[in-house]
């Protein structure tokens, strides 16, 4: 059984008011943190702890507190993306649905560690009816005396302050996120300047994940060390997973980093097995942005080992025969499922989330989709599958953000994994153009 250092509390009747949350510890770092440490002390145990960026991209946390330009005169602001839209993604709406606070106490130490005076918590517009728990837990916390002018009777005053986009996937990258809070067109902005430098109003910002946020209560209260205790290697502490697709037990697990990929699907405490008895297939390992890969080498690398679930063994094999875990959202196919059809509803995704402002994935995420389409659709050519590919390649890493990436890459590596399964589609249009050749029921 794994540490539950996010999720312990998180089905206590009521853990989503301020008395019940308090009763049962919670606020304890807001206390600790202003009473008794300085902000580098608090930045120092989140570095200790090894924490890396739950959102997707694993970027050491600690790290990325410690670029916070603290020389700038201009204000400083702690941002938290809670603009969770990566299709398999679902981890961040349990924690603020079902425990408010525990985001609320992570913004307010957060913050006292950046130094911030006024931070955000930004929130796709799809969770609007979690806009009003977040609203009524900050109301809360407020009257309490752990937010507004001088908290808990110390120097330190903090607002926070809960923004709600409007339904655009891009608007999750975090400069696209910045320019949307500023009140613009949520396009992503050239990197560098990294927010870390030039953020909200071009001031000093750090963006973080809420799931992020959130592990930074556990880790001032019990130290970094003991965070790091947890994990293997580089991937320290817990991890929230969304589970979803050909499963027994579909659902959100808090993982100990270091769990085997193979326990984390079959044990009856995770995803208890593929469903129907059937044989999984694939899996998408961190929501639709990375690569999918077959059911061999999603339990095993390519070199033989047991692949774990951590950022650097999912990876292993790089983009041939590896995969990441980035944001969690684990997404599990059976024997029946197409990927064809399965990689053209990505593709429609991401066409239509392009923000539009690079040529490459702008027209590129277009013509995946249109020939993904027609194969889909029994209208493809053999020569279609290359076309992808070279389509493919022309994104990745050529474009201001990384959507134009995403798109390519589970392109890719569904090409390279199951390319018969593409060529099947061009040779027998008749038996894949029927709508139920993939099973959608359950
Ligand atoms: P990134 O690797 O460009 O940046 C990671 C973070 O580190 C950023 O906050 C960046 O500002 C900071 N950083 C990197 N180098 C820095 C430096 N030299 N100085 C200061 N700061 C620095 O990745 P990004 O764009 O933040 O995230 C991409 C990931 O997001 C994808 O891999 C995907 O998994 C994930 N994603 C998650 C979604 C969700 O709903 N959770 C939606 C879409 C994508
Ligand atoms: Fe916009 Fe796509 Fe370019 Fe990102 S990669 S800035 S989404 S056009």
């Amino acid at each position: 059984m794994g540490k539950k250092l996010l999720t312990a509390n998180i089905n206590i009747p009521g853990i989503e008011t301020f008395d019940v949350y308090r009763k049962n510890g919670g606020y304890a770092s807001v206390e600790k943190a202003l009473k008794t440490m300085t902000p580098d002390e608090v930045t120092e145990e989140v570095k200790k702890s090894g924490l890396r960026g739950r959102g997707g991209a694993g970027f050491p946390a600690g790290m990325k507190w410690s670029f916070l330009d603290r020389k700038s005169e201009k204000p400083r602001y702690l941002v938290c993306n809670a603009d969770e839209s990566e299709p398999g993604t679902f981890k961040d709406r349990y924690l603020m649905e079902k425990i408010p606070h525990l985001l609320i106490e992570g913004m307010i130490t957060g913050s006292y560690a950046l130094g911030a005076r006024t931070s955000y918590i930004y929130i796709r517009g799809e969770y609007m009816y979690i806009v009003r728990i977040l609203e009524k837990a900050i109301e809360e916390a407020y009257a309490a005396g752990f937010l507004g002018q001088n908290i808990l009777g110390t120097p330190y005053s903090l607002d926070l302050y809960v923004h709600p986009g409007a339904g655009a996937y891009i608007c999750g990258e975090e400069t696209a996120l910045l320019e949307s809070l500023e009140g613009k067109r949520g396009n992503p902005r050239l990197k560098p300047p990294f927010p870390a430098v030039a953020g909200l109003y071009a001031a000093p910002t750090v963006v973080n994940n809420v799931e992020t946020i959130a592990a930074v209560v556990p880790i001032v209260n019990g130290g970094g060390d003991e965070y790091a205790k947890i994990g293997i290697g580089k991937s320290t502490g817990t991890k929230l997973i969304s589970a979803s697709g050909h499963i027994n037990k579909p659902g959100i697990y808090e993982i100990d980093l270091g769990l085997p990929v193979e326990e984390f699907i079959y044990s009856d405490e995770y995803c208890g097995g593929i469903w129907k008895g059937r044989k999984m297939k694939a899996v998408v390992a961190g929501g639709s942005s990375v690569p999918i890969l077959p059911a061999d080498l999603i339990l095993k690398t390519a070199k033989g080992e047991q692949r774990l679930m951590t950022y650097e063994s999912l990876a292993d094999g790089g983009f041939v025969s590896g995969t990441m875990l980035g944001s969690g959202g684990f997404i599990v196919y059976d024997e029946t499922a197409c990927i064809v059809r399965n990689l053209w509803t990505f593709a429609r995704f991401y066409h239509h989330e392009s923000c539009g402002q690079c040529s490459p994935c702008r027209e590129g995420t277009g013509w995946m989709e249109k020939v993904l389409h027609r194969i889909e659709h029994g209208h493809g050519h053999m020569s279609d599958i290359d076309l992808l590919v070279d389509v493919a390649k022309k994104i990745e890493g050529n474009t201001i953000c990384p959507l134009g990436d995403a798109a390519a890459w589970p392109v890719a590596s569904a090409i390279r994994h199951f390319r018969e399964e593409f060529e099947y589609h061009v040779k027998y249009p008749e038996k894949v153009s029927n709508p139920k050749h993939f099973e959608l029921e359950p």
